[in-house]
């Protein structure tokens, strides 16, 4: 009885409390980050400007503060999973399927994670600041829109992201794949399609194509097309991924 508890300090308990704590931290970011694309934003558009100050400095900052750190606690528990499992051991994981879902899952997490405190975070800070000051009868900042609309970019590419991200995360170990391995040249073009759809969508986001509305960026325009945009992308992606690989 009291070995069978401490299993939970082995190896394997410790990956499994880590993938515990990686889904509890994962679901707090995703959260608040569909908290701030589907209700904050459209809500904040329709306030007046007191009310919408009022809201950045009392709630918006204590909702940006969860998210930032749950962001980066996902990270960290992401990688103690990583570290933790017996997969690592084997050089070949990244060849296998489940190591090609896992490492396109990840490359879509970090890069969500460099978008929250790189561009989201970074930008907010300024709109918080101005928020703070102008409801201290201060004059507003003339970059404050500006950098709002940096950080609505980035925030919605997040969302966009998140959708294909999770079905690589939950398909590393459900997918209903028999096979495990595929061949090199078949790795390489699945490769080179993702870093396509990816480097694009990504500098997208960082402005690109410009931070004005339409063309491509009709994606950002608003939640709802931002949502297609993700549910469309999950389809493609994981298509690739059944198409090119899993045959
Ligand atoms: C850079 C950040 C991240 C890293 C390094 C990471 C790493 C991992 C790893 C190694 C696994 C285990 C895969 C397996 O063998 O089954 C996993 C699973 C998972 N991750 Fe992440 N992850 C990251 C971000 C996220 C985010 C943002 C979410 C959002 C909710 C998330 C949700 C999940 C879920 C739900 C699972 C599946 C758990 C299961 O099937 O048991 N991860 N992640």
């Amino acid at each position: 009885m009291l070995a069978a508890a401490l299993d939970m300090f082995s190896k394997g308990g410790w990956a499994y409390l880590s993938r515990w704590g990686h889904v509890l931290v994962g679901i707090t970011w995703i959260g608040l980050l569909y908290y701030f694309n589907f209700v904050q934003v459209p809500s904040f558009a329709e306030m007046d400007a007191a009310a919408r100050n009022n809201a950045i400095d009392k709630l918006a900052s204590r909702a940006l503060w969860w998210f930032r750190w749950a962001a980066l606690a996902t990270v960290v528990t992401g990688l103690m999973i990583l570290y933790f499992q017996e997969q690592l051991d084997d050089m070949d994981y990244f060849k296998s399927l489940p190591g090609i879902s896992i490492a396109t899952g990840i490359l879509l997490a970090l890069t969500m994670f460099a978008n929250v405190w790189g561009v989201i975070w970074r930008n907010q800070k300024v709109v918080i600041a101005n928020a703070r000051n102008v409801a201290a009868g201060g004059e507003p900042d003339p970059n404050a829109a500006a950098l709002g609309r940096k950080a609505l970019m980035a925030s919605r590419q997040n969302a966009i992201f998140s959708l294909p991200m999770l079905i690589f995360m939950v398909g590393t170990s459900h997918f209903p794949y028999d096979q495990l391995f595929t061949t090199g040249s078949k790795r390489a073009i699945y490769w080179i399609i993702t870093i396509v759809i990816w480097g694009v969508l990504e500098a997208g986001a960082l402005g690109a194509f410009g931070t004005k509305a339409g063309g491509f960026n009709v994606i950002y325009d608003d939640h709802k097309n931002a949502l297609i945009a993700g549910f469309v992308l999950a389809v493609v992606w994981v298509g690739v991924f059944s198409f090119v690989l899993a045959r």
